[in-house]
């Protein structure tokens, strides 16, 4: 695989990021994509096969069961580029599919050095699909994947294992409309997104026995200890995984067990007793609510599959 981009300015915004996030006169927080530095990618894969964790099963579950069908919807789409492919696993499904009906461009998108390299190991082996990865954020990355592609080829989006759900809805609707003005009409985007679910089944897929979860969060704090000189001690932080109820989603944070100072790169930050550091949110949706916020934002729907196990909803939309 060719990886194009870099981590080029990383640390410089990750340093900026870390003092706005724990200078917040309120509620403190850290933009969750720092969550995947080596060690965070490799906790988070360790995360995908816990007992507790269904929903990557759920969705390779869709993956394995109708990638066909959704290849069928694709037969003129000679590029896939994916949103933070992770290690690419459920994606074998649905390239293997495509590139029966054509030879494809597989573009992983990743800030994650680590987890882009997983994926070329994943999937380097697939017949008639070649792979060219950007180490880059999101946006960045499916436009400099598009400009790349050859006249005629259509471009499937792939944004799976909820990764929307990290974004507040108002931002998400946002981020699908950014998506859709970088794509032309007859493109199309394959949309994972977990849904609605009884508590029981929910709070320990974020708060498993093993403590996987509650690692790959305070992973965060390591991380800029080793990154940024930080000097936090992370036996005096809990981990958190909490249901907002009004705003549908599970939030993660980290609990300041007492009131103590921390000092990042010559700069101190206090938190009293019981402050959080909020690190993640996971939303969840209503069965109709992809199709209602992506149409808003320039899709149509196409098809949903449904996860009966572990509810989760795949969506194809394409681009009008
Ligand atoms: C929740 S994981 C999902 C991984 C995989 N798609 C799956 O379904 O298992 C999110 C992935 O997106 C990557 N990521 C997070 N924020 C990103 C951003 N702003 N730009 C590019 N990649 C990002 C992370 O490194 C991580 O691998």
């Amino acid at each position: 695989m060719l990886i194009l981009g870099g981590a080029t300015q990383a640390v410089n915004s990750f340093a900026g990021d870390v003092r706005d996030g724990l200078g917040k006169a309120g509620q403190k927080e850290l933009p969750s994509k720092y969550l995947y530095d080596d060690i965070g990618s490799a906790l988070f894969e360790a995360i995908t096969r816990l007992p507790e964790y269904g929903l990557t099963r759920a969705e390779e579950r869709i993956l394995l069961e109708h990638s066909e069908a959704i290849a069928e919807h694709l037969t003129a789409h000679g590029m896939a580029v994916e949103l933070g492919s992770g290690s690419g696993r459920k994606t074998r499904q649905i390239l293997e599919a495509l590139a029966r009906h054509k030879s494809m461009t597989y573009c992983p998108i990743e800030i994650s050095s680590v987890a882009l390299a997983s994926c070329e190991r994943e999937l380097d082996d697939l017949a008639h699909v070649s792979i060219l990865g950007f180490e880059t954020e999101y946006l960045d990355g499916l436009s400099k994947a598009v400009a790349l592609r050859k006249p005629g080829d259509a471009v499937v989006v792939l944004f799976l294992g909820s990764s929307i759900g990290n974004f507040d809805r108002g931002p998400a609707e946002e981020f699908l409309r950014k998506i859709r003005q970088t794509i032309e009409p007859g493109d199309t985007l394959l949309l994972g997104t977990d849904l609605e679910k009884p508590l029981a089944q929910l709070i320990p897929a974020y708060d498993d026995s093993l403590g996987v979860t509650e690692a790959f969060n305070r992973n965060l704090l390591a991380r800029i200890n080793r990154e940024l000189r930080g000097d936090f001690d992370l036996s005096r932080f809990e981990h958190v995984a909490l249901y907002n109820a009004r705003e549908r989603r599970i939030e993660m944070h980290l609990r300041s067990v007492e009131t103590q100072t921390v000092t990042i790169e010559e700069a101190c930050f206090t938190l009293g007793s019981d402050e959080t550091i909020w690190t993640e949110s996971c939303h969840k949706y209503g069965r109709n609510e992809p199709e209602e916020m992506a149409e808003r934002a320039g899709f149509k729907c196409v098809a949903q599959w449904v996860d009966v196990e572990w509810p989760f909803a795949e969506n194809l939309f394409v681009a009008v």
